[in-house]
């Protein structure tokens, strides 16, 4: 199973690159399941389900998310009836709709889990003692044959430490958040495919994806607009994982870049 994560979708440019290239790019890189984290995808805050009835049709299986993911009222009611939108697995209990699920592709299970880091993040169940938990129950090749993971975490530490905590459990655990892809990309001993941040599909020309005038306002402690998204010229970024049907665990992984103001 071949598989393309792609990092935080910022506004309409990073939407418009998908709707444009995401089929030529399924094809050239013969994907069999794309996972896209949307959080920023409405105007850099949250998502419509408009805009994921779109991302669906442009070919996203699943859409991940993280701290933004409310900032749409629509959303607390979409999400109960949207089983390929995520929310962080380990906001509270009782929070609506689901950070864990299990979608059918080619015959195989496939798990997709989102969950949210602690330092600097909002607040939400502390993410070890909650996964050491959970993951007793999701096995690879038991309850599901692959497992991708998307840690939407700020700092590096909190993302390698996770990385390697779920080594050999999950068939790949990538981060987001920063909207700045790493090149630590690899395989871990056990065999997990990780990188630290999957960047994001936006306008690279700005603050995270973000104005950047605005942002430097900010910065200097001046008045300033809301920080809206850079609408020019988006680099989708992310990576494809090439998984083992047998084991569920990743034989390979690769950085995508593709267009816009990335070298
Ligand atoms: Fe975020």
């Amino acid at each position: 199973m071949n598989f393309l994560f792609l990092g935080d979708i910022v506004g309409r440019a990073g939407r418009n690159a998908i709707t444009e290239k995401l089929k030529g790019l399924i094809d050239q890189y013969e994907i069999d399941f794309v996972i896209a984290n949307g959080e920023n995808s409405a105007g850099g805050y949250g998502i419509t389900e408009e805009i994921c009835n779109n991302l669906f049709e442009a070919g996203v299986d699943v859409i991940t998310s993280g701290n933004h993911i409310w900032d749409q009222k629509e959303t607390m009611n979409h999400i109960i009836r949207e089983k390929r939108l995520l929310r962080p697995m380990n906001f509270m209990e009782g929070t609506p709709g689901r950070g864990f699920e299990i979608y059918e592709k080619k015959g195989l299970k496939v798990g997709v889990m989102n969950l949210m880091g602690n330092v600097y993040m909002k607040k939400c169940e502390e993410v070890f003692p909650y996964i050491d938990e959970k993951i007793k129950k999701i096995n690879l090749k038991k309850e599901i044959d692959f497992l991708a993971v998307d840690f939407h975490a700020e700092i590096t530490s909190e993302k390698q430490a996770m990385g390697h905590f779920l080594d050999g459990k999950a068939t790949f655990v990538v981060g987001t958040h920063t909207h700045t892809p790493t090149l630590d990309y690899r395989i871990l001993e056990k065999g997990t495919a990780y990188q630290t941040d999957a960047g994001m599909c936006g306008d690279y020309n700005s603050v995270i994806g973000m104005n950047t005038d605005n942002a430097i306002l900010k910065f200097l402690k001046k008045k300033s607009d809301r920080l809206v998204p850079v609408i020019k010229n988006a680099t989708i970024t992310g990576i494809k994982v090439v998984a083992d049907d047998e084991t569920g665990l990743a034989k390979n992984i690769e950085p995508i870049m593709v267009g816009g103001n990335l070298k």
